[in-house]
């Protein structure tokens, strides 16, 4: 179900965002004039996403630094706990859709 998360002027200015829909916090993101979306529980160790670092596409969990593609929830870093690196399951990504406006996202 489609269901409106934010306007995208406010997208646009924060670059990222931590949304709650129907108790289902999502980081939902602004890259190269689209929108991404995102579960914001960090598949590792439930780390919020929302709270890390988002550059190049990619957001950075702040727990143990795994960094994820926001396009396609791949795993561009594993987590990391001092020098080991840990198995890290990909993001769930949900389709997001700009219209107009304001930005969507299927449920
Ligand atoms: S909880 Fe996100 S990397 Fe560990």
């Amino acid at each position: 179900m489609k269901r409106l998360v934010c306007e995208l002027e406010t997208l646009e200015k924060a670059r990222k965002l931590r949304i709650e829909i129907e108790g289902k916090p999502l980081l939902i993101t602004y890259f190269e004039g689209a929108a991404y979306a995102m579960s914001d529980i960090c598949p590792h160790m439930g780390g919020k996403l929302s709270d890390g670092v988002f550059e190049d596409g990619k957001i950075v969990c702040p727990v143990h630094h795994a960094s994820f593609d926001v396009k396609t929830g791949e795993v561009n870093e594993r987590a990391k706990i001092l020098f080991m690196k840990l198995p890290t399951a990909k993001a769930k990504v949900l389709p997001a859709t700009i219209e107009g406006q304001k930005v969507y996202v299927d449920l």
